[in-house]
């Protein structure tokens, strides 16, 4: 079987690279390989490779800059992902794209579910949503899209390694209490979406039984509580000599140029039936992924 991977050196290609199966015949390309922006490229390392799966990993991920920046974000998380999926379609390849919770409001108070109303608040969001209907238009059950949420890795700058370094560096921190969410270790989501390739292989149908996917970490928290647990577990595991007093704040007094949404907690139950993959709780996980950054 052969796989190809977009967005290589980001945070969950990265994953998917470290873990990927024996079997599994892999191309991965980062920006400078294979800008997804360039129809040309696209077409031309698709046909070249002949993939039977592209797993599209790369997107314009910074989500305050998209908001003055709209148009290479558009570029990126829309048009480029319509490009991957035409790509796609003309050698009969699937595509298992990641997407965000930004598609939603967040003006719920129980977990999304995969149907539920889109409604992005940002123009990161709305991006990703453009992208999502793109490939989702162009090649239906062909494609698989998976909406997570809060990603980390050892691999790439993400909420945790920024706590971990303004932790040592500050006396105190001010982290949002309102905004609830569910963290995702980038490993654990690669894990989940190995499994769904394995099962497509043997299973001809698999990817098609359902077209979106939600997938984060078990259990629910705060930016707060995600900072308060960072710098509990870093003590812990003497990655930090002392702690520093940590205050819950609303949103409201860390004004950001792009709106997020204040609760985005998705349900995994579709992605876990899917992949045959459990989730974990967040705390757990982040517990491991600090094991292993300090192990780096
Ligand atoms: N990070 C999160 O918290 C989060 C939350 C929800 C959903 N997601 C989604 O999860 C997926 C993976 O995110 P991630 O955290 O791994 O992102 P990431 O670490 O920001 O990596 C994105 C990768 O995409 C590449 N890229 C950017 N523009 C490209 C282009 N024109 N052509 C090809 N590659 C390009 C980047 O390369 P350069 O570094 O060279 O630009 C980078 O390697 C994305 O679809 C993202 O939207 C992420």
């Amino acid at each position: 079987m052969k796989v190809l991977i977009t967005g290589k050196g980001g945070q969950l290609a990265w994953e998917l690279e470290q873990l990927a199966p024996k079997n599994v015949q892999l191309l991965s390309c980062s920006a400078q390989d294979l800008d997804i922006t360039d129809v040309d490229q696209v077409n031309h390392t698709i046909e070249q490779f002949q993939p039977n799966i592209v797993i599209n990993a790369a997107a314009y991920t910074a989500v305050d800059k998209a908001e003055t920046d709209t148009e290479t974000a558009y570029a990126v998380n829309d048009l480029g992902s319509e490009y991957l999926a035409l790509a796609c379609k003309k050698i009969s390849a699937k595509l298992i794209h990641v997407s965000t919770d930004f598609v939603f409001d967040g003006t719920k108070t129980t977990p999304y579910q995969t149907n539920d109303q889109v409604n992005p608040i940002n123009v990161y969001g709305a991006s990703k949503l453009a992208g999502d209907s793109k490939v989702n238009a162009i090649l239906g059950n062909q494609a698989i899209i998976i909406r997570t949420a809060w990603v980390y890795s050892v691999n790439g700058n993400n909420f945790v390694k920024t706590m971990l370094r303004l932790m040592a560096e500050k006396e105190q921190l001010g982290i949002v209490y309102d905004q609830v969410g569910t963290p995702t270790w980038a490993k654990g989501l690669a894990t989940m979406i190995w499994a769904l390739v394995e099962k497509n292989q043997n299973t001809e149908s698999t990817l098609d039984a359902a077209k979106i996917l939600h997938w984060t970490d078990a259990g629910v928290c705060s930016w707060y509580d995600f900072a308060v647990a960072i710098q509990e577990l870093a003590v812990e595991k003497g990655m930090l000599d002392k702690t520093i007093p940590v205050r819950p704040i609303p949103a409201s007094a860390y004004p950001t140029p792009a709106q997020r949404p204040s609760f985005s907690v998705i349900d995994k139950q579709s992605a876990e039936q899917e992949s045959g993959v459990e989730t974990v709780h967040w705390r757990q996980q982040l517990s491991t992924m600090m094991d292993e950054l300090k192990a780096n």
